[in-house]
């Protein structure tokens, strides 16, 4: 906290001319995509935003119903869904992130959606569709491992994993970067919660993770992109 306050941070890259780095992380140009139903071909139950916020608890023993793909589409959407792009600067989402840099990427550990192998998955917002990271049964065991052995991963319906790229927001706030990440992690999840309500799913976040194991599984280094928050979903019983 100490080196984050403003007085010991350093001139952002921002304001010293350098350049923007990209609003999301390059995929492969032989990636293979999952193309998600767009969210205006969405329909989701009417529900009160008092009763959703009322009602929201952590759930964290699930039906075995799977979700659609319209679903996980829709909870997609909510959490970091991109309603204007300002490219290189920013993007408008439908969470707020500070100077709307948007620093992270969503994975997903698969479990039970209709259509979808099991496996880990990548979340390209400026498309809206998924990529596949690593297909496979065995990657719900390595999730549930690296959230230090918590059963609901491995029961639960889809779990998201968040990576914060950390450059995307300290090129413009250098080491409050740090703080501000964060701070938006924390309204990512909150939507989350609150989507999964609405469609009668339960969710359950998720901070008790080996950093370390989180970041081998998904192929990066863990220091320029690391995980930052995880949270499980799947429908009430
Ligand atoms: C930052 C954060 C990290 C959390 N990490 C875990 C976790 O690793 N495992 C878990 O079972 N619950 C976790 N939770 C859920 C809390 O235990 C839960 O929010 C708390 O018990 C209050 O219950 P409620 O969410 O139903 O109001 C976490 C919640 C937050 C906000």
């Amino acid at each position: 906290m100490e080196m984050t306050r403003y007085d010991n941070l350093s001139r952002a890259d921002q304001f010293q001319g350098l350049p923007a780095p990209a609003l999301e992380k390059a995929v492969a140009e032989d990636a293979s995509f999952i193309s998600l139903p767009q969210p205006a071909e969405i329909s989701t139950p009417p529900i009160g935003l008092r009763s959703a916020i009322e009602l929201r608890r952590s759930i964290r023993k699930y039906s075995v119903d799977p979700l659609t793909l319209q679903e996980l589409a829709y909870l997609l959407w909510c959490t970091q869904g991109i309603v204007q792009q300002h490219e290189p600067y920013a993007t408008f989402r439908n969470v707020p992130s500070a100077g709307g840099r948007h620093a992270f990427e969503t994975y997903l550990l698969v479990n039970r959606v209709s259509g979808l192998d099991p496996g880990i998955y990548r979340y390209l917002a400026f498309s809206h569709r998924m990529m596949p990271v690593e297909i496979g049964p065995g990657a719900a065991d390595k999730v549930m491992g690296a959230c230090l052995g918590q059963a609901m991963v491995k029961d639960s319906a889809v779990a998201f994993i968040w990576s914060c790229v950390i450059y995307r927001m300290a090129w413009r706030y250098s080491e409050r970067a740090y703080r501000l990440v964060h701070l938006d992690a924390g309204h990512v999840c909150q939507n989350l919660y609150l989507a999964a309500e609405q469609i009668n799913c339960g969710a359950c976040a998720i901070g008790a993770f080996d950093d370390e194991l989180m970041a081998r599984l998904l192929g990066i280094n863990g220091v320029d992109e690391f995980v930052i928050y995880c949270a499980t979903v799947g429908r009430k019983m």
